[in-house]
Parts: C-alpha cells; structure tokens; sequence
C-alpha cells in the first residue's frame, strides 16, 4: 500500500511511520515543514531512523504549498507506478497543536490545521485517494459537561482558536467525502497522547522536566482537571485498524483509553517515581483548559480496538526512557 503522512517529523506522525515500515509492502511518503512551534532538532531526529529508508520519501514541505506538493507527490507515484494499482492512503496530521500557544498565534494555527487541511485534501482528490484520516482532538468536545464523549454527541463550544480549527478541519473532510464518494474520509479524535518522542509542551513530559530539577510542579484549576491520557502505541494500533476495518463514507471515532486521571495524582506518580522533592503547587485555571475529558471508546473497539497501556503503567515506562535519554545525552 503507499502511504501519504503529514506531520510525519513529529511525535505522532514518526510513531506512525516506524509503524509502517513493520510491513514491507508499504511505500511512504512523509512531509512536514519542521515548524517552530517546538524544536526542529527534535523533529530532525524524529524522523532521522527512516529519512534515509528505502521504502520512505521525505520531504522537507509545506502542506500549504499545494502546487509543490502535488508535483512532489505526482513525482513519488510515477516512480512507484502506482496511480491505476495500489491504494492511497492518507494519514493527516500536520498541524500546530497547542491550546494556550493558539491564543498568542490564532492566524498560525488557522493557516496549519484549516488551510492547510483544505490543501491536503485537494491533493487526495486530485490523486484519489481511498482513505484520509484527518488527525482530530478530543478538544473538539469543548463545553460538553458530562464524560465520557461520544461520537454522536453535539459537540459543546470550542474553548480555545486550537479546538475551533480542529471543529473547522472535520466539516472540511465531511463535505469532502459528500462528493467523493469513492473515498473513506475518517476523522479519528485522538485524546491526550503521551509515550516515545512526546511533544516537549504536553504535561508529563513538563513535569518530568521539572521533578528531576526539583522545581516546582505547576497545576492548573487547582489540580482538579482530568485527562484520558493515550499511549501513542495504542494511538497508531488504531489508525492501523480504522485504515483496515474502513469502507467509502464519512466517520468519526474517538481513541483514547477509556479512562481518566486526575492531574494531581499524576503529577504526584511522577514525583514518586523520580524521587523527587518537588513540591506541587496549584493556580486558578487557564483560559481554553477543559477540565475533564474521557473518550467513549466502544464505536472504536468494534473495529478491534483494545487499549493495552495504561497511564499508571505507561507514564513508567516513559519516565525511565526520558530518564536514561538524558543520561545518554549527558554522556556524550
Ligand atoms: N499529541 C496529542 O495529544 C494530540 C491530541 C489530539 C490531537 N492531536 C493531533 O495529532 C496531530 C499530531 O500531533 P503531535 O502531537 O504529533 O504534534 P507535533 O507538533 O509533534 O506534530 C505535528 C507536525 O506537523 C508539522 N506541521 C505543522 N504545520 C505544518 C505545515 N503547514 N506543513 C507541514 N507540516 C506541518 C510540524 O512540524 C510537526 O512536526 C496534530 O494534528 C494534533 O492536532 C494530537
């Protein structure tokens, strides 16, 4: 199968394409513009394992240069041969993330995740495409009370320029997939992923940072807010599964583990087991924070879906890596 990834030097996205060259008979092409929303080092040595793969093509590209990319991508299917014999897939996830940076630069996130999506799809029509998934968030969900959200709901007021690009990105794809009806358009929202090559901005990867300086942990809203925190292995299984399980239309499903933890008790995990002195201090809430989120996953588990890492365990797991990453780091 050839695979089209976008944002394939960040976290998610290198996750994703490590995942695909476990089968041999999918051909990558990844994208991504290496953006300054965090480092690009960090992105650089992301998608440094398979940049020089024989079976992957990257290039450095804006998703909003749509004249360059669709040369590029026309290029990489001709050497291929592949526009009258094996599906495309394309995996979207290029996009400034970030709930409280979209206050500071709403025209950036707008032109990333909304443009920029419009751009992409244009590609997936013009090479047609038989599956998009466009990467979504639980963010999407907004001012919704109750958990755990499900698909059907109506989705509550977007709290942030972030949430309201995400909400623009899926009616983008829906009526996208009105007319062409030959392609499977499926909007996937991912909750709070966390694990291997973690963005530097999310929560656990701030406070591993702090607790192992013994600075002070900062927690919003007082510590009351929740989050479903999803293993990113578990993220890319289902993509793997939606791909797999999808047929012509337009769909939406949530992916996240089902579950929620407090934000106090997490931070209180990674202070424990870092041993750390860090004291754990709590401040009112920020503008565009939801205060809980937990994903309904049973339209998911349907295709199979079954999440194995949990936050308890996994939030280990990760604090070793991160921990001997930066022994390694020191070392050299
Ligand atoms: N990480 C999470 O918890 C989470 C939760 C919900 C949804 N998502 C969504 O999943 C996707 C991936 O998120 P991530 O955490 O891996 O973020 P990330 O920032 O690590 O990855 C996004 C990548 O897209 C690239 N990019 C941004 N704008 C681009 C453009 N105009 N052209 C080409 N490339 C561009 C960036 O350089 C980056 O490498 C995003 O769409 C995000 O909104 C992430």
């Amino acid at each position: 199968m050839i695979f089209l990834v976008t944002g394939a030097a960040g976290f998610i996205g290198s996750n994703f394409v490590d995942y695909l060259l476990t089968d041999e008979r999918n051909d990558i092409f990844a994208i991504d513009n290496l953006d300054d929303f965090y480092s690009s080092d960090i992105k650089k040595e992301n998608c440094r394992l398979f940049q020089n793969h024989p079976r992957v093509h990257f290039e450095k590209l804006d998703i909003n240069e749509t004249e360059a990319f669709q040369r590029s991508v026309s290029r990489f299917l001709k050497c291929r041969n592949a526009l009258s014999k094996r599906r495309i897939h394309i995996i979207h996830f290029a996009a400034r993330p970030g709930v409280a940076q979209s206050f500071t630069t709403p025209d950036l996130t707008n032109k990333s995740n909304v443009i920029g999506t419009r751009s992409v799809l244009h590609i997936a029509k013009i090479i047609g495409a038989s599956t998009f998934i466009f990467a979504s968030s639980s963010s999407v969900y907004g001012k919704l009370g109750s958990v755990p959200f499900h698909e059907d709901l109506n989705l509550g007021e977007p709290m942030s320029p972030y949430a309201a690009s995400k909400v623009e990105g899926e009616i983008l794809c829906s009526s996208f997939a009105m007319e062409n009806k030959n392609c499977s358009v499926r909007v996937l929202r991912f909750f709070t992923v966390y694990g291997n090559r973690q963005r530097p901005d999310m929560a656990i990867t701030k406070f591993a940072r702090t607790a192992i300086s013994n600075q002070q942990i900062v927690l919003y809203n007082n510590g009351n807010n929740y989050r479903d925190f999803t293993h990113v292995n578990d993220i890319v299984e289902g993509i793997h599964l939606v791909i797999k399980g999808s047929i012509a239309g337009f769909g939406v499903f949530n992916i996240g583990s089902g579950g929620s933890i407090k934000l106090e008790k997490l931070a209180n995990l990674v202070v424990n087991h870092l041993a750390s002195k860090s004291k754990v201090i709590k401040q009112k809430a920020i503008k565009g924070d939801m205060i809980r989120t937990q994903a309904d996953i049973s339209k998911v588990k349907k295709l199979g879906y079954a999440p194995r890492i949990f936050i308890e365990k996994g939030v280990k797991t990760f604090l070793d890596e991160y921990l001997s990453a930066r022994v390694i780091e020191a070392e050299n």
